[in-house]
């Protein structure tokens, strides 16, 4: 354990290596307000990184698993994260968020005539152009994603 900036968890989730400045677009995919949080979450924001003398977000969620669409998600932003599960203070499975080359469901086109926002029952489609940071072209309109944070679903 490299980093003592937040108190370590007995039992959460470890968010480690998010790509700098994204914590808080991470945060709103948990879906953390006063009304539905019901355990700590700690936040270091700008945090020096062993490994690559690069910056990185952290997020320590306690007494919470991340469900797979979740995890999907955070990939869009922080493509590098790692994903610990905590068990009685220790790592007990780790794991990286992983970006597929197709994204299926995970955010809206960002183009009003596109067939996906024409409430047709068709989900939406992405194609992964770039990989760090994550760049999405739609798959029936060709239209770029230009802010995935505002637009996940
Ligand atoms: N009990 C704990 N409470 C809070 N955070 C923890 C706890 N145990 C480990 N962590 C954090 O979980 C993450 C993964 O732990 P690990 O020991 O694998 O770190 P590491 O060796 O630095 O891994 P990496 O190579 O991914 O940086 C780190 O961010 C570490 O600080
Ligand atoms: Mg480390
Ligand atoms: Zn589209």
């Amino acid at each position: 354990m490299e980093d003592f900036k937040i108190t370590p968890i007995r039992n959460g989730t470890v968010i480690d290596h998010i790509t700098a400045g994204q914590a808080l677009n991470v945060l709103k995919i948990l879906n953390v307000n006063e009304n539905t949080i019901n355990s700590t979450i700690s936040v270091a924001m700008h945090v020096r990184s062993q490994k690559g003398y690069m910056w990185k977000d952290i997020i320590k969620i306690e007494d919470r698993e991340l469900d797979p669409k979740t995890l999907d998600q955070i990939a869009l932003l922080a493509p590098n994260a790692t994903i610990a599960i905590i068990r009685d203070f220790y790592v007990a499975e780790k794991y990286k968020v992983k970006l597929y080359d197709r994204v299926f469901g995970l955010a809206r086109c960002s183009n009003p005539d596109c067939i996906t926002n024409k409430g047709e029952p068709v989900e939406t489609e992405f194609i992964v152009t770039s990989r760090d940071p994550p760049a999405l072209r739609c798959a029936y309109c060709d239209r770029m994603l230009t802010n995935i944070s505002d637009n996940l679903i």
